[in-house]
């Protein structure tokens, strides 16, 4: 996949109407208050949007919000949002009350340079998820240039992530872009030596991830709960912890792989234990692969720990997708803890991929000291994955 795309300073947007597709995917307060729990990703948004107002465009923002399936539901409306980026903006922002029916059409009809409308749930649109081309042409039709920000959702081939780009010129916003120079150029032009730190619990949702890098880094470490498969599988007992039986035999051949291609691949050497999955559960450190009935591998173990963090210490890049334990229990948040700790001290270029790595480091306070943290989740894996991204694919090449 090219990476290279043309920005918003690519383009000329004096007195045009951009469309601009957001991830304002937000979380919000399970109570229906509309009381927004995370306004990061409203935030990221924020640099690409006073930029387009700066040059003197009228914005035509969108996004989706969870998965209404085609139908309006009130409780996944964007007026909130609205109202936080009002506030972020200091600006009132237009909301429409659909996304290409008569309000929206109106609106962004009238809409003048300086203003921000922000249209309904692209999801309350049956076609959107389906990359109806209809729907892509009506959304196209309000404006005159296409701007994708929402990085978060550059996985999905629907129709305001990607159908929209065969009518409009289209091309990345800010956050976009600085997602495609750090994790794109570590992939493909990497600051060496490249260790890629692989946690979280299942190797089933990492096998992509594993089998590309063991293409590209130097070094692949492995942590979190898809370490007790790789023990499993060579013959190590595992005790209650998470295993998945279907993917022994892909750990051996990932053993095999990272062998054949002389990229060293570190796993546990202990683990803290515990009898119960609880915040307070009993605990002792064992040896990995030496984990009894009636335990469970919660963290990776403190020798373990010290292995991982003299691997990245004299790293050119570190690519960290996964914690390393159950993080979210201060018991068991030590490793997670530690490979953040030695992350903020090294030298090298530090990329968190989204979701729970990005939740951890925040968590634990280490955000700031981290070069680069993803702020998409399935679109963040799918790009280490090396597949290609139709919400990027469809941009302008440089
Ligand atoms: C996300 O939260 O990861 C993005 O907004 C994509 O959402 P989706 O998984 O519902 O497509």
């Amino acid at each position: 996949m090219n990476y290279n795309k043309k920005t918003v300073k690519d383009v000329d947007v004096k007195g045009k109407k951009v469309l601009l597709r957001c991830d304002f995917n937000v979380p919000m307060a399970k109570d229906g208050s509309g009381v927004i729990t995370d306004d990061k990703r409203i935030r990221a948004a924020l640099p690409t949007i006073q930029y387009l107002l700066d040059q003197g465009a009228a914005v035509i923002a969108c996004s989706h919000m969870g998965k209404p399936k085609g139908e309006v539901k009130p409780e996944l409306s964007l007026k909130p949002v609205a109202v936080r980026l009002g506030e972020l903006l200091g600006k009132d922002i237009i909301m429409a009350a659909d996304v290409v029916g008569p309000d929206a059409q109106a609106k962004a009809a009238a809409l003048q340079p300086g203003q921000v409308l922000l249209l309904e749930n692209t999801r309350f649109e049956k076609g959107e998820t389906k990359n109806d081309p209809a729907l892509a042409k009506a959304m196209a039709g309000m404006a005159e240039v296409y701007v994708s920000d929402a990085f978060g959702a550059v996985h999905r081939a629907h129709a305001s992530t990607a159908g929209v780009a065969d009518y409009l010129p289209a091309v990345s916003g800010f956050l976009i872009q600085k997602e495609l120079d750090f994790i794109g150029g570590a992939l493909a032009n990497p600051k060496r030596p490249l260790v890629a730190i692989l946690g979280g619990s299942k190797v089933s949702s990492k096998i992509g991830v594993i089998n590309n890098l063991l293409e590209i880094a130097d070094t692949i470490i492995i942590g979190g709960g898809m370490a007790y498969t790789f023990s499993a599988a060579q013959g190590g007992t595992v005790g209650d912890s998470l295993l998945e039986e279907d993917w022994k035999d892909y750990s051996l051949e990932m053993i095999q792989k990272a062998k054949d291609k002389g990229v060293k691949l570190l796993l546990p050497v202990d683990t803290v234990i515990a009898d119960a999955f609880a915040p307070d559960a009993n605990s002792k450190v064992v040896k990995a692969g030496e984990i009894p009935d009636g335990w469970q591998g919660l963290d990776i173990g403190p020798e373990t720990v010290k292995l991982y963090c003299d691997a990245v210490a004299d790293a050119g890049t570190v690519i960290w997708n996964g914690p390393m334990g159950v993080f979210e229990f201060a018991a068991f948040a030590k490793g997670t803890e530690a490979v953040a700790e030695a992350l903020s001290k090294t030298n090298a270029i530090t990329i968190i991929g989204g979701g729970d790595s990005a939740a951890a480091v925040q968590q634990l306070g280490y955000a700031d000291k981290m070069t680069h943290i993803s702020t998409g989740g399935g679109a963040s894996l799918e790009f280490l994955e090396g597949k290609e991204l139709p919400g990027v694919a469809c941009l302008l090449d440089q």
